[in-house]
């Protein structure tokens, strides 16, 4: 197991370019399961997750090549599998249940269970599958899902689910007749994968809107897509450069997808403009406290309220920090207190008071974004931090001790 040591202290200073999202192309990538042909993905970030869904792939049957950020993916006579040993390393693996239901009618995949971050249940998507006409047991751990044909539905969503909207979106887009997906998630990322099946010779309207219409087609033909930058990697180095007090050019940054964050970067006293290069970011202290509420999309994303409690600890006066969207998302407090942060949390509300400074500590990573606000707090700490179990960091983020030594961070990688 890796850990990184952070030597903290050094303003950040120069420019960095924005990898593929990885939340755009996972879905994307389950999606090619839906093709005739084969489909060729551009700025695919090389990072964990993706090998294991390129892997899941391969298991049900197609066959994919991965090289410099492009996969291609060719489709086979698929197979209905998906088994434990994957899916419980990332969730995400559950959505191959809509495309494979839409392709062979039968579906076996591992139900994905808790993770750090809560129960994160399934029940939207395996409902709206219901009202499509498939059917569902429980066998060992396993969704077993079967149908003899997928029909559109009118689905109404409980609460906006970015993956139960994705699966629903990929089983519509082959099944007979028209759906209407109703309270569906907004998210980019969604959008980017509607967009990638509008090429592929979909019928969809509505997407980045909470009511998505699709009219089934019999067929969908091969494309070449590149997947949009990952707007969370973005707040990430965004927060990178306040926390140190740094200057970055941010290329393939998505602004306008990172709307929510810029605007509380801003309110922080961060300085953010868009040139014709990118997003250029400085930060001349001190911060201020803002409070943050987590929301679906176009809200503060809750894939970004780790990084930016990090900030909040070093800002002058008080913070707040409400979670809507995750039971259980607060697993970094423990540790950016171990550092000296002054943080006070009641169910999913947390109040942050500033210090004058942090101070580099051995912290333990627990989930993906936790790990990246230990990171960002040990850049700006006084000595050396340990962030320990970063494989979490690495399902999410490219090679970020390359990125941020790049602009003179002082990161190396060990083993434990
Ligand atoms: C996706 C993102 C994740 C992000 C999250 C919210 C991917 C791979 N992951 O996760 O990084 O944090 O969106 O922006 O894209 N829910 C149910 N029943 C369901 C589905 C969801 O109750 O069937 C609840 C969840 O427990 C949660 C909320 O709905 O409280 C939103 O979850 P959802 O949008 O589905 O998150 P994911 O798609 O898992």
């Amino acid at each position: 197991m890796d850990k990184l040591i952070i030597e903290g202290g050094v303003p950040l200073i120069g420019s960095m370019t924005i990898s593929g999202s990885k939340n755009a192309a996972l879905p994307i990538l389950f999606a090619s399961i839906l093709l005739d042909e084969a489909a060729t993905l551009r700025n695919v970030p090389d990072l964990r997750d993706i090998h294991t869904t390129l892997k899941l792939l391969g298991m049900l049957g197609c066959s994919c090549e991965y090289q410099d950020e492009q996969v291609r993916v060719r489709p086979g006579s698929l197979l209905p599998e998906a088994p434990y040993e994957l899916v419980r390393t990332m969730r995400a693996s559950v959505l191959c249940l809509g495309p494979l239901l839409a392709r062979i009618g039968q579906a076996r995949v591992a139900l994905p269970g808790g993770c750090a971050i809560g129960a994160r249940p399934v029940d939207q998507h395996l409902k709206g599958l219901e009202q499509m006409g498939a059917r569902f047991e429980l066998e060992q751990g396993y969704i077993l899902g079967h149908c003899r044909e997928l029909n559109g539905a009118h689905i109404t969503f409980d609460m906006p689910t970015v993956g139960g909207t994705e699966n629903l979106l990929m089983a519509a887009v082959l099944a007979e007749g028209e759906t209407i997906l109703e309270n569906a998630a907004r998210e980019p990322e969604v959008v980017d994968l509607a967009h990638f099946l509008l090429a592929c010779g979909a019928h969809i309207e509505g997407q980045g809107t909470s009511r998505i219409h699709i009219a089934g087609v019999s067929r969908l033909h091969g494309a070449e897509y590149a997947v949009m930058s990952d707007r969370i990697e973005a707040g990430t180095f965004l927060a990178a450069a306040g926390i140190t007090c740094g200057e970055l050019l941010l290329r393939h940054c998505p602004a306008n997808e990172l709307e929510a964050v810029t605007l509380k970067l801003q309110d922080m006293g961060m300085k953010i403009t868009t040139t014709s290069e990118g997003v250029l970011v400085n930060c001349a202290r001190p911060l201020r406290g803002v409070d943050v509420t987590t929301k679906p999309y176009p809200g503060f994303p809750t894939d970004m309220q780790a990084q930016i409690m990090s900030l909040m600890c070093l800002a002058e006066g008080t913070s707040v920090v409400e979670e809507t969207i995750f039971e259980n998302r607060f697993m970094h407090v423990m540790e950016l207190e171990r550092m000296g942060a002054q943080i006070r949390t009641s169910g999913h509300i947390a109040m942050v008071r500033g210090v004058r400074r942090l101070a580099g500590a051995p912290v333990m990573a627990s989930d993906l974004r936790a790990s990246a606000s230990l990171v960002l707090a040990g850049l700006a700490a006084n000595g050396t931090t340990e962030v320990r179990r970063i494989y979490h960091l690495d399902r999410g983020y490219e090679r970020i001790e390359n990125k941020l030594n790049s602009v003179g961070a002082r990161i190396r990688r060990e083993k434990e």
